[in-house]
């Protein structure tokens, strides 16, 4: 039979506390409501419609945003009136449905897909299923009520339970796979006469009891969980980030402490690759084999290649870096950065916008910015590129082999040709052609004598007296090492 989802997601979630809409909450990286669309497609539904209200633009653009514009469908439930009412808002698209519906919530994120998969496989036209779960505490939850044979009877919601009741430990998930007619046909006919007044999408299988078969499907405690406050968003993340730590782990990835590595789904690290403790993977990250990415690194939509050391707190963004690169310690690696084989960048290098060749090397306090580096350049410490003037950013051109002396401005637009050399602390301003050096730098001047004689005025230890100047003039050294 055909498979529809519907997500039931139109709830503000009050006890979140916040201006946005609970599904839009981040758990593990990603807004909540793409885990149960990412589920629905895996398990090949061919519909997936959402039920949104408070915020519903802006969900539906967080939806389209990683599955594509026209991914789900959408009704709307202006005011929501219980869960059996936010799917009798999807009749009008589901109504001629004539296979099964499956019902997801968008604030239960930890769902597996095999239990899922059980689910959707015991219904039929015929048959509904149920996800349950026994849970330590299950306060708040709809309880299962059974007959002495064990036979599910109903569900009790909290508000309604007796006492005795609210002692039963299953509870109802709120995931449900039948035929799509019969829960539009008992959710027409079902009032709101109970204690919260809301048409409940729980008496559809109080009914389903009588007239076809329920069958409870058992779910994990971990994997029943609804998000409704912060509290169940921060425990939620940390199962999902154990979980995929566990799957990198069974992979061949080293990692060191899997509570503090913070990744979201779709990461994709090669095997040998160590992760240290506080790494933080966000968006879409490729890493490749025998990497070690040390403790702190933060990395955000890059590329590395195999054999990449990325030492402690560097964050890189938006970039690619090739084999055997040597990035770090504090190390930032700005959007648009290519940095190629065996280039070392080492603290307090920043990067934007900006081609490392091949084994090219800036090793200390420098910003490259909008520059193309020639491969095995040497870019000396405190290197500058002034790529803006405050208007526009310009572009420097190191050419291949080039030696950048220490403290050298590049002032952009401006290319140094190569295997040329800047003498440190010059300010680049015109084109410096292949082989030549480049050098600006006022006369030095050496006051024999001056330093001592200034400490023994300062410190009274000899009445000052006015010695000859003599002046020294020093030629400027030529090079630097
Ligand atoms: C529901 C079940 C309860 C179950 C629990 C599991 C009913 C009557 N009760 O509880 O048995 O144990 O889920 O979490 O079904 N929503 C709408 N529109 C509405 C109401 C809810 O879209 O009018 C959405 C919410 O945004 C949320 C989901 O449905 O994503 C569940 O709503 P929630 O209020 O948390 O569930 P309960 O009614 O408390
Ligand atoms: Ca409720």
């Amino acid at each position: 039979m055909s498979l529809a989802t519907v997500i039931l997601a139109a709830g503000l979630g009050t006890r979140m506390k916040s201006d946005k809409a609970k599904v839009l909450h981040a758990v593990a990286g990603r807004p909540m409501i793409e885990y149960p669309v990412g589920m629905a497609r895996a398990l090949g539904s061919s519909r997936v419609i959402c039920v949104l209200g408070h915020q519903a633009d802006a969900v539906r653009a967080a939806v389209e945003t990683r599955f594509g514009a026209g991914s789900i469908e959408v009704a709307i439930q202006a005011e929501q009136r219980g869960t059996g009412h936010a799917v009798l808002m999807t009749e009008e698209l589901l109504g001629n449905h004539d296979g099964l519906v499956l019902i997801l919530y968008g604030d239960t994120p930890l769902l597996s897909q095999q239990v899922l998969e059980r689910l959707v496989q015991g219904a039929s036209s015929t048959t509904l299923t149920m996800m349950t779960a026994r849970l330590p505490d299950p306060r708040g939850y709809g309880r299962v009520v059974r007959d002495g044979s064990g036979k599910f009877v109903r569900i009790v919601e909290e508000k309604d339970a007796t006492p005795e009741q609210k002692r039963i430990d299953e509870i109802n998930a709120g995931i449900y796979c039948g035929p799509a007619r019969f829960f539009f046909d008992v959710l027409r006919s079902v009032g709101s006469n109970n204690a919260q007044g809301e048409i409940y999408l729980t008496d559809v299988m109080e009914r389903a009891a009588r007239e076809l078969t329920v069958v409870t499907i058992s779910a994990g405690a971990d994997e029943v969980m609804g998000c409704n406050d912060r509290l169940d968003v921060a425990k939620a993340d940390r199962v999902i980030r154990l979980r995929l730590a566990e799957a990198l782990m069974r992979a061949g990835v080293a990692v060191r402490d899997p509570e503090r590595l913070y990744v979201e789904p779709g990461i994709e690290v090669g095997r040998d690759t160590a992760l240290g403790p506080g790494v933080e993977l966000r968006g879409k990250v490729k890493i490749g084999a025998n990497c070690i990415i040390e403790q702190g690194a933060v990395i955000t939509d890059c590329t590395l290649g195999d054999r990449v050391h990325v030492k402690p707190y560097c964050v890189l963004s938006e970039s690619t870096v090739a084999n055997n690169a040597q990035i770090g310690p504090w190390c930032h690696i700005r959007p648009g950065s290519v940095i190629e084989d065996d280039v070392h960048l080492g603290n307090f290098v920043e990067t934007k916008k900006t081609r490392m060749g091949r084994g090219a090397k800036a090793n200390h306090l420098t910003y490259l910015g909008d520059a193309d580096v020639g491969s095995k350049v040497n870019v000396g410490c405190g290197t500058i590129t002034c790529n803006y003037d405050g208007y526009v950013k310009s572009k420097t051109v190191i050419g291949d082999g080039a030696f950048i002396g220490s403290d050298t401005q590049l002032v952009a637009p401006v290319t140094v040709g190569a295997g040329a050399v800047t003498a440190a602390g010059t300010t680049v301003y015109k084109d410096v052609p292949p082989g030549a050096l480049a050098l600006t730098r006022p006369e030095m001047a050496v006051v024999e004598g001056w330093a001592e004689r200034k400490r023994q005025k300062m410190l009274g230890l000899t009445p000052a007296k006015k010695p000859k100047k003599k002046v020294v003039k020093a030629k400027p050294k030529r090079r630097r090492g």
